[in-house]
Formats: C-alpha cells, sequence, structure tokens
C-alpha cells in the first residue's frame, strides 16, 4: 500500500521587501520517508522550512498535515502538531549559559511546570543523558551550552527536538559542522526515526553524497520554485547539479597554477597558552595554498584562531617576511597583514545587523575614510558591488541587512570582505562550509586570484578531496600537533586519512 502523505504544502508563496522568497511551491512528503531538499544559496530552502515550523505567519498557501488542513502562523502551531524544525543557526537557538540537560529539556520542563513550584533536576538530567543516549553522543548534561563546539550544539538541538514527541523532523543542513562518524550516527537515528516511528523527515545539505545516501525522494528548489520532485533512483548527481544551478556544471576545479616564491610566512614551535596549540611549525610560500587538514576536532580552528591573535601564545614565533609579528590581538593581526575568514561566521565573521557593503568594507575601512571622521558610503557601495558581483552573493541590494540574507550568502559575505582588504597571508577555516556547489567554485577562484598576486593561503578543512583539490602542499593535523607534510602531488586521501586518525 503506498503510504500517505504526512505533510502536503500547497501553492505557497512569502515575499520579504525586495525578495519574492518562494513563488507557488508543492512539497509533500510522506510518513516514513527521508525527503531531500536541496538548492543553490538562497533558492528558498530555510525560508520553506520556517514557515513550517511557525517562523513566517505571512505566508500565501495551504498546509495540510495527516490529510487535515492546519494553520501555521508561529512557532506553537507547529509544536502542538509535532512538528520540530532544527535551524541552520544553531548558535541562536539556543541558550548559551544554561546546561546542556536544560537546553533539551526546556520545552517538556515548560510543559511539565505549569501549576507546579518545584523541578526535579535529578529527573531533568536523568531523562536527558537518555536522549543523549538515543541521538548516540556522549556528553555530560552539566556542561553549558556556551562550552561545546558547533557539532555538539548540533547534536543538543536534534536531542531537544526529540525530547517532545516528533511526528515530522527537519534538519537544515545538520552535518555541516560534523565530523564523519557523527554524520554516520545522526543518519542511523534518521533511518530509525523513519523507519521505526514512522516520523516524516526532511533533510537538507549541500554535500551531495549524502543526499544519494540517506534520501528517497528529493524536491529541488531553484529562485523560489520547484524544479524537480522525484525518488532518488530517477536522480544523478550531475543531473541534479544542473537543475538545481540551472546550467550546465563542470564538477572537478581545475587548480590554477601559479609560480610559487620564497617563504613569506612562518611559524615556529608554536605553542597556545591551553595547549590548544603543541609545539607547531609550518611556513607558506608567496603564491602557495597550503592545506591544513585533519579530522574535525584536530585543532585547526585552534590553530586558525591563534595565528589570527584570539588566543594567547605561551611561546614560540610568527614571522611575516622575516619580522616576527606581535600577537596580541586580532586587530594587531589585522593591521600587520593576517586575514582570517573564521569558521563560525555568524560570531566572529560577520556582524549580521548591519547592511552588506558595511560588512564587505569593514576591514578596509581606513581606505575609504578621509581625515578622522569621514567614510565615502559612496565607494564603499561601488567596490561592495563588485565583490556582490564577483561571489554572486544573491541579495536585493548591498544596503540590504546581513541577517536577511540566506546562509550561504552570508558565508560568502564573510570570505568576501576580505578580498578588498588587502592581507598578506589569508586564513580560511572550513570556508566552503554551507556554500553550494556552484559558490564553492567561485570561492575557489576568488583563492586561485589570491594566490596569484603572491599572497600566501593556509587553507584548513576536513574535506580532504577538497584539499587535494585546492592547495599546493598538505599538513595533517592530530590532536592539536602537525603530525605530516605532503606534496599534494604526492598525497593520496587514504594516507592523509590515514594520519589523521593518529596513524604513524
Ligand atoms: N527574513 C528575511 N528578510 C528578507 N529576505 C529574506 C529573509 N529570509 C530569507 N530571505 C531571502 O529569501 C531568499 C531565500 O533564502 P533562504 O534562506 O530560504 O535560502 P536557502 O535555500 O536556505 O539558502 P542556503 O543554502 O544559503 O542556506 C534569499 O534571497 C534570502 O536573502
Ligand atoms: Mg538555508
Amino acid at each position: 500500500m503506498e503510504a500517505k502523505h504526512r505533510l502536503e504544502m500547497k501553492r505557497i508563496s512569502i515575499e520579504f521587501p525586495g525578495v519574492k522568497a518562494l513563488d507557488n511551491v508543492n512539497f509533500n512528503v510522506k510518513s516514513g520517508e527521508i525527503h531531500a531538499l536541496v538548492g543553490a544559496n538562497g533558492a528558498g530552502k530555510s525560508t520553506l522550512m520556517k514557515i513550517l515550523g511557525g517562523a513566517y505567519g505571512h505566508y500565501v498557501g495551504d498546509i495540510f498535515f495527516d490529510g487535515t488542513k492546519v494553520d501555521i502562523r508561529n512557532p506553537h502551531d507547529a509544536k502542538e502538531l509535532g512538528i520540530d524544525v532544527v535551524y541552520q543557526e544553531v548558535d541562536i537557538a539556543l541558550i548559551p549559559y544554561l546546561s546542556v540537560a536544560e537546553n533539551i529539556m526546556l520545552d517538556k520542563m515548560a510543559n511539565e511546570m505549569k501549576g507546579k513550584h518545584f523541578i526535579r533536576w535529578g529527573n531533568i538530567h536523568r531523562s536527558a543523558r537518555e536522549i543523549l543516549k538515543q541521538v548516540g553522543i556522549d556528553l555530560d548534561t552539566h556542561t553549558l551550552v556556551q562550552d561545546l563546539s558547533l557539532a555538539e550544539k548540533q547534536m543538543v538541538l536534534i536531542a531537544r527536538a526529540l525530547a517532545t514527541n516528533t511526528n515530522f523532523l527537519v534538519l537544515d543542513e545538520p552535518t555541516a559542522p560534523l565530523s564523519q562518524t557523527e554524520t554516520e550516527e545522526l543518519f542511523r537515528l534518521m533511518r530509525d526515526l523513519a523507519e521505526n516511528q514512522d516520523v516524516g523527515v526532511v533533510f537538507i545539505s549541500h554535500r551531495l553524497p549524502e543526499i544519494f545516501e540517506v534520501c528517497e525522494t528529493i524536491t529541488i528548489l531553484r529562485d523560489g520554485q520547484v524544479v524537480a520532485d522525484a525518488t532518488i533512483d530517477d536522480m544523478t548527481q550531475q543531473k541534479l547539479v544542473e537543475l538545481m544551478l540551472g546550467r550546465r556544471f563542470e564538477e572537478t576545479y581545475p587548480k590554477i597554477r601559479v609560480p610559487i616564491g620564497d617563504v613569506i610566512f612562518e611559524v615556529k614551535n608554536l605553542i597556545e597558552e591551553a595547549g590548544r596549540v603543541r609545539n607547531v611549525s609550518f611556513s607558506v610560500r608567496s603564491g602557495e595554498i597550503v592545506g591544513m587538514t585533519g579530522l574535525v576536532g584536530a585543532g585547526k580552528t585552534e590553530l586558525c584562531k591563534t595565528l589570527f591573535g584570539a588566543y594567547p601564545i605561551k611561546s614560540g614565533e610568527v614571522l611575516l617576511h622575516g619580522k616576527s609579528l606581535t600577537m596580541r590581538s586580532p586587530h594587531a593581526a589585522v593591521s600587520q597583514g593576517v586575514a582570517l575568514v573564521p569558521e563560525e561566521r555568524r560570531k566572529e565573521g560577520i556582524l549580521v545587523d548591519e547592511p552588506v557593503f558595511i560588512n564587505l568594507t569593514l576591514p578596509s575601512l581606513d581606505k575609504f575614510t578621509r581625515g578622522p571622521d569621514f567614510v565615502n558610503t559612496r565607494a564603499e557601495r561601488t567596490i561592495a558591488r563588485q565583490v556582490i558581483d564577483e561571489l554572486g552573493i544573491v541579495t536585493p541590494s548591498a544596503d540590504q541587512k546581513v541577517a536577511y540574507l540566506s546562509g550561504g550568502n552570508q558565508q560568502k559575505v564573510a570570505v568576501g570582505k576580505w578580498l578588498i582588504a588587502d592581507a598578506e597571508i589569508y586564513i580560511f577555516d572550513e570556508p566552503t562550509k554551507g556554500v553550494d556547489v556552484g559558490a564553492k567554485r567561485d570561492i575557489f577562484e576568488l583563492i586561485g586570484k589570491l594566490a596569484k598576486q603572491g599572497k600566501g593561503i593556509i587553507y584548513a578543512s576536513s574535506e580532504i578531496p577538497e584539499i587535494l583539490d585546492i592547495s599546493d602542499r598538505i599538513y595533517v593535523m592530530y590532536d592539536y600537533a602537525i603530525v605530516k607534510e605532503f606534496e599534494t602531488a604526492e598525497a593520496t586521501e587514504e594516507e592523509i586519512l590515514f594520519y589523521s586518525a593518529g596513524g604513524q
């Protein structure tokens, strides 16, 4: 027997000032199936799921749940139906100064507290532990959420969704911060929910192989409209990408060869105060793209932050053009020619409440100032527009608040601002996380251009194929230290994995 539709969204449209985000979208999901929702950055995926989660009340169109017409206008309406949406913006969905247990049990506690005046903390922690076990993650429930890694926060959000009865679960790019093992664990959980508990699951991801691994059906959005609805067996990766981008697309990235010069950046026996960098030495030459790889948690982000002056140095030296850098703060790093595109962009990379052009020109503001107070905003906007075009940032104008851009387009802003600033060393920490295949290529091309100008590039990523594509030389990290160096031409994925896992 054909399973019936758990969810039917019919002729859904929504507008924001200057943007028609969704245009007559039909979206159906059966119970017990894992359904992929894919599309380029800004296609409307998150918006459609936010409507389902009750975040936007001003959409038009109809929603049916288990065959009954429902009216979802606020988060409470969605919760009542057992719809849980785990949003892309992990950091704003949790309460940082509360414990893991409190965050997971929040909704449940609120329900149970009605008319009562005490909380059984023992029970709260016990229940939270049970749910975490179901999610397959080992976490102390007393830890404060602010002390968790991005991956752990993601798992806590999923656990929170499961704490209340779930009929329908939406995961908006859940795997972006997860390691391979964590991803497998999440897939196991998704399958269990779909197969054994008849939950409808929507999965959003820019990693296409994951879509083919875990989903049965797929809907593709382009510019706010549905361009395909299919079973996964009728789809190929190539077809998917072409439907998504609306043009032919060459998967592999041809590396731009540039002449590599002398060493310009040197790190000698670097030790971070809290042990987050352990005796690291390496070098970068002019025009060279150096890949820094290793598993999630190997210490890449910590190294990047230390090189950017955000973590205190205990001993060791960092030299640019043979001159020792004083690394007291990110500000000092920027003024000495070091730029960082950080991993947690919403927290560290951009000002979400400011317009796109302000964000893009911020690190290079001195180029736009004359005298002490006068900022030439016209020049700022002109340059900003160039970067918007170059990176294909989807925004109605340079004046749009960054908060209103899609996740991937926010990432492009975080990358784009350093293209205007004139640094010597560019550090990219997982720059392609959350960007679609087309935009990834744009970012690769831009990094190639920087290399061509003779800049030095440190490219940190746990995506080994990506590292093999773009870098000239590779360092492998394990347990906060560099354990291996490769010329890219001589490296293989298997070998890199071997050293990443602590092999010797
Ligand atoms: N609150 C808002 N105000 C204004 N515009 C918005 C708002 N939310 C979304 N948009 C716009 O709607 C479009 C769709 O955005 P959405 O976040 O749904 O894209 P997405 O498919 O999830 O992309 P990504 O893969 O980058 O996460 C974008 O052009 C975005 O800028
Ligand atoms: Mg999104």
